[in-house]
């Protein structure tokens, strides 16, 4: 399946694609997991990225669109992406239009995962990340079985460096101002397809159904 996935920080949208990817074999693409293995690399794509990330600013739309411009031809997408935090402005999605238009590619669907604001700020103070794999854990939902250490891996779990109260509250100011303005956008293109996120396997369920897989 060849997706976008929309929606606020803490929304599950690396949660649901995880989910998904288990089902059907189509490549997670996080332009955030991207940015944070940048920073790690302590590349100079990362070097640029990293105080915008931290004070829960955006990277530019340039640098981001190098990125996709390139990720989107590689191989493993031809059997279907989800993309996690990509487009994020409208800038970023007239960019990928024309980019998908001139590779012949279709999306299938937007998917608008919706989650009331107080459980995402319980989301995101509570989240705890694998710095070696990626895998998502939660302190309250779904902890490690061992305090700080990766199920999957071994590798340490913690807080990433955009969750602090400070940087939360900027995230959640710039998604209302530069990315919720692209639920109209999908909508107007008629791919809009929304989904309430409290439950990360009833997202998968509306996109089964829709879909028909
Ligand atoms: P990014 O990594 O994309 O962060 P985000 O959009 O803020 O999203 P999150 O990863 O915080 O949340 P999520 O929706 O994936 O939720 P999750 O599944 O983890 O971006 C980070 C930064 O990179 C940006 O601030 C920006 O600087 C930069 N950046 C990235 N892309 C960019 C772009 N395109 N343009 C410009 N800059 C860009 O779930 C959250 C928590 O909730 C977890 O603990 C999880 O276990 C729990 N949870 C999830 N679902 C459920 C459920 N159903 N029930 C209970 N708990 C749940």
């Amino acid at each position: 399946m060849k997706l976008i996935l929309l929606g606020a920080p803490g929304a599950g949208k690396g949660t649901v694609a995880k989910l998904l990817t288990e089902m059907d074999g189509s490549v997670q693409i996080s332009t955030g997991d991207i940015l944070r293995a940048a920073v790690k690399a302590g590349t100079e794509l990362g070097k640029k990225a990293e105080a915008a990330m931290k004070a829960g600013e955006l990277v530019s739309d340039d640098l981001i669109m190098g990125i996709m411009g390139e990720r989107l031809k590689e191989d493993d997408c031809k059997a279907g992406f989800l993309l996690d935090g990509f487009p994020r402005t409208i800038p970023q999605a007239d960019a990928l239009k024309g980019l998908l238009e001139n590779m012949g590619i279709k999306l299938d669907a937007v998917v608008n995962l919706v989650v009331p604001r107080e459980e995402i700020l319980n989301r995101l103070t509570t989240r705890r990340t694998c710095v070696d794999c990626g895998a998502i854990y939660n302190v309250r939902s779904n902890p490690p079985k061992e305090e700080g250490v990766c199920d999957k891996c071994g590798g340490d779990v913690v807080q990433r460096d955009d969750e602090t109260e400070e940087a939360i509250s900027k995230r959640l100011d710039v998604f209302n101002e530069q990315t919720a303005p692209l639920v109209e956008y999908y909508r107007n293109e008629g791919n809009l397809l929304d989904a309430d996120s409290t439950n990360s396997s009833n997202v998968v369920d509306v996109i089964k159904k829709e879909l028909g897989v």
